[in-house]
């Protein structure tokens, strides 16, 4: 796999591809990753442990097939959630409503860089929560200031969702090598805006 790949709404991957280099993560159910990415990680998290910060791989590869699944929970979630609020709300607008807010955290099938193997959902040790709250932990601070030393990324940013697409996650990070890594975090860019103004011949 191509480090710089670029997934997104606009660039998919086919909902059957599955990339030819992943490992098991130890310490998870089930996660997968592409092998560099996995060792990379390893490196970060042992650095990582030395503030006594835990993080192990909420997620990693996730196939197309698995990718619907995911966003079916967040649709049925998000829907339940809208009909507890307004129960005498037509359904199918609510259907849509929950729709149009599921594509803005979670992505279909085909659209997300995690069928890649190059992407992380971290997740902290001792706090076990995944949603935007875990943004104020010095866990989060600490990936912010590091991971680019691995060669991850934040992959969406607050505040940067008219170009990614996504509402802000703290949580996910995506592995691009150390030098790109490097570059991207200094100036301070979203992956989109480093593939149109750097990696234009990618
Ligand atoms: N949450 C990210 C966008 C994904 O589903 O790939
Ligand atoms: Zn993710």
């Amino acid at each position: 796999m191509d480090y710089l790949i670029l997934v997104n709404k606009d660039n998919n991957l086919c909902i059957n591809y599955v990339p030819n280099d992943l490992v098991s993560c130890e310490g998870t159910k089930k996660e997968t990753l592409c092998k560099e990415a996995y060792k990379k990680f390893l490196l970060l998290k042992k650095d990582a442990l030395k503030n006594d910060y835990d993080f192990y791989i909420n997620s990693g590869f996730r196939s197309g097939q698995i990718q619907q699944k995911v966003f079916n929970h967040y649709f049925i979630k998000n829907f339940n959630e809208l009909k507890g609020n307004f129960p005498f709300d037509d359904d199918e607008r609510l259907k849509r409503e929950a729709y149009i807010m599921t594509t803005k955290r979670v992505a279909l099938p085909g659209q997300s860089e995690h069928q890649t193997g190059l992407a992380i959902d971290i997740e902290c040790y001792y706090k076990g929560n995944y949603d935007e709250d875990i943004a104020d932990l010095g866990e989060i601070d600490w990936m912010r200031d590091n991971a680019h030393k691995y060669g991850f990324v934040l992959r969406y940013p607050e505040g940067k969702a008219i170009i990614t697409g996504y509402n802000y996650e703290p949580w996910h990070y995506r592995y691009i090598g150390e030098e790109y890594a490097y570059d991207l975090t200094k100036r301070n860019i979203t992956f989109e805006e480093y593939h149109k103004l750097v990696l234009k011949k990618h």
